[in-house]
Parts: structure tokens; C-alpha cells; sequence
């Protein structure tokens, strides 16, 4: 008998339903909602109502792809936390009463973990153990994994997440949410040396993106004193100046954290790991210090279920399930 997971993701503001069978995944369906696109970011209430309208089609869809009858069904996971309450809330109780109404086991996955899994759903996977950061719009973190799921936090950010000060810098040049991907897009052809943004100092393996997000505040605000069509005119230079800083303050500290473990097998996941200028630091610093990376496919990066059946389906080899009882953590730690 195979083991045939469907795991669901509603944790922010993609709602997504995936299957796997013995470890293989056979779709990965993802609803992004863009009705927090004119409020310059996820309102969490409007999120919690789009899951309720996305997630049985998405589910639905899943399972007519698969192949697979809701009956061969051997368990059903979701995301727990971290994320939003009233979003988790959604995938949580509709995953409850699937399983209770199959009369099969549940699955509780940390959609942090599952991030980091997600480097467990094609070749080339890494070997334990590895360090992975992971940055999304909500965390960035340096991850000793061990194993499967087995993992340590080495370090971390004491304020706003690296997502976070790509889409505030964004907001503040006036382009919509996420404005992560058009600071990458725009930097492509921009200066990175053109503006001199702070590098945050921090101890050990901390970080700290407040900072950039007050000093491009003020940065724009003195210079559109002087030239009221300073963004427009250089637009391409600020995000490549402001992303080129993001990138030193992440693999400043990469380097400091793969030198004190020793390790050479580094990986990166979450939203912001789709970055084309982070991506192809890390490709010249493979080089620099014999590094093995290991970059997820862009549609494992942003948030999606095939992840959380991928941790899903390592948490039911070893029997780790949960009871109908649990209940969401929106600051579920790793
Ligand atoms: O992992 P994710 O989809 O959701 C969270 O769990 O937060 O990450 C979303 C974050 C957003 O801040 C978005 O702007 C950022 O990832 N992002 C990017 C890029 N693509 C997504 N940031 C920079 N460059 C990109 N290409
Ligand atoms: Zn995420």
C-alpha cells in the first residue's frame, strides 16, 4: 500500500494543496490572492476569507490531478504555524474534519521546516548535515539541519525579516506588494554600487533589517527635496543599491555560520531565495570557498503545499501524527 499524503498551505496569502505518493510529489496547485495587492501588503483578515474561497477548489483540483481517490488517501497534513492566526485557522479546521471524515491520521507540519524540505523534492538534495537560510517576507534564519527533521536554529533576525525590508523599500519607491520581485527585476539592469546603503553590525550570527528600511526612508525623502523625479530616474540604481546591501548583510553572516560549523553543503530557501542577485552571490562564493549549493526550484521557494507533504510524508515515516485536537501556533518555532 503506498502512502498517499495531501497536505494544504494557509499560512499567509497563497492557498495551496499538494499531493505525494511514497515520497514523490505529484502536483503542487497554488491560489494567490490579489486582493492585498492596492493595501501595499497581506491584510490578514481579507486572507483569512480568500482561503475560505480558494481552498476546496484547490483541493478538489489536487486530488482530481493526482490520480488519487480521496478513499486511498492515508493521511492528511497541513501547516500548523508560523503565520497568520486567522489564516492558519482555515487550512487547519478544514484539514480536521477531512481526516476525521476519512477516519484517517493528521499531520502537523512547521511551514519553516517544510521550507527547508522543500530541497527534498528533486535532485540534487543536500546531505546532512547542511546549513540552510531561510528568508521569506516573514523570517530569516540560519538552520543547522541535522536531518530531517532534525534542526537548530543558529540565528536569526532581532527585528523585521529580509522579505520585509525588500517590500517596504519597495512601497516606499511606490511600486505595488510584493515588491521583492520588481526590486530584483529593476536591479538587473541598475548600479549596485550607484547608493550607499548601512551594513547592519550585529553580534554572532544575528541580523537586523530595520535599519536599511529608516535610512532608504530618508535617504529618498532628502533627495526628492532636491529632484521631485529622483525615484523615476533612478530607480534601477536604488534597487540595486538597496538589494546589493540586503545580500552582503545575508551572506556576511552565511559565511561567518558555514566557517564556525564547518560546512560546506549550503542551501537557501523561503520566498526571498527566488532573488536572482542572491542566487548568483552565492554561485561566486561556491567558487571562493568550495561550497556545494543547493537552490530549490522557484515554485518550492514561495509558499506552496508540495513542501508540507514533503515534511509531511518524512514526519509519517516516523509515525509522528497529531491529534484532532491541535490547535494553530502563529509563532511556532522550528
Ligand atoms: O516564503 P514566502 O513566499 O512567504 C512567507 O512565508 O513570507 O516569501 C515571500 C517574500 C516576500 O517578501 C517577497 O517580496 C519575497 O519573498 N520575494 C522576493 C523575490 N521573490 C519573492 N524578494 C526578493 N527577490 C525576489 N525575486
Ligand atoms: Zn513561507
Amino acid at each position: 500500500m503506498k502512502i498517499n499524503i495531501l497536505a494544504i498551505e494557509s499560512s499567509c496569502d497563497e492557498t495551496s494543496a499538494a499531493v505525494i505518493s511514497d515520497g514523490k510529489i505529484l502536483n503542487n496547485i497554488i491560489a494567490t490572492q490579489s486582493v492585498h495587492e492596492k493595501y501595499g501588503g497581506v491584510v490578514p483578515e481579507l486572507a483569512s476569507r480568500a482561503h475560505q474561497q480558494h481552498l476546496i477548489p484547490v483541493v478538489h483540483e489536487a486530488i482530481a490531478s493526482s490520480g488519487i481517490s480521496k478513499e486511498e488517501l492515508s493521511a492528511i497534513a497541513f501547516t500548523r504555524g508560523p503565520g497568520l492566526m486567522g489564516s492558519l485557522l482555515v487550512g487547519v479546521s478544514f484539514a480536521k474534519s477531512l481526516a476525521f471524515a476519512l477516519g484517517i491520521p493528521l499531520i502537523d507540519v512547521n511551514h519553516m521546516q517544510a521550507h527547508i524540505l522543500a530541497h527534498f523534492i528533486e535532485e540534487p538534495k543536500p546531505s546532512f548535515p547542511f546549513i540552510c537560510l531561510t528568508v521569506s517576507g516573514g523570517h530569516t534564519q540560519l538552520v543547522l539541519v541535522k536531518n530531517y527533521l532534525e534542526m537548530e536554529v543558529i540565528g536569526e533576525t532581532t527585528d523585521d525579516a529580509v522579505g520585509e525590508a525588500f517590500d517596504k523599500t519597495a512601497k516606499l519607491l511606490g511600486l505595488p506588494y510584493p515588491g521583492g520581485p520588481l526590486i530584483d527585476k529593476y536591479a538587473k539592469t541598475g548600479n549596485p554600487k550607484a547608493f550607499k546603503f548601512p551594513v547592519s553590525d550585529m553580534p554572532e550570527l544575528s541580523f537586523s533589517f530595520s535599519g536599511i528600511k529608516t535610512a532608504v526612508l530618508y535617504f529618498l525623502r532628502d533627495n526628492l527635496k532636491e529632484n521631485p523625479d529622483f525615484i523615476s530616474e533612478n530607480l534601477n540604481d536604488i534597487c540595486a543599491s538597496v538589494q546589493y546591501t540586503l545580500i552582503k548583510m545575508l551572506t556576511q553572516k552565511l559565511i561567518k555560520a558555514a566557517k564556525e560549523h564547518k560546512i560546506k553543503e549550503i542551501a537557501i530557501a523561503g520566498g526571498v531565495s527566488a532573488n536572482s542577485g542572491l542566487r548568483e552571490e552565492l554561485t561566486q562564493l561556491s567558487s571562493k570557498f568550495g561550497w556545494k549549493v543547493f537552490v530549490p526550484k522557484f515554485e518550492y521557494c514561495t509558499d506552496n503545499a508540495a513542501m508540507i507533504a514533503m515534511a509531511a510524508h518524512y514526519k509519517y515515516l516516523k509515525g509522528e501524527f497529531c491529534g484532532l485536537d491541535v490547535v494553530p501556533e502563529a509563532r511556532m518555532k522550528i
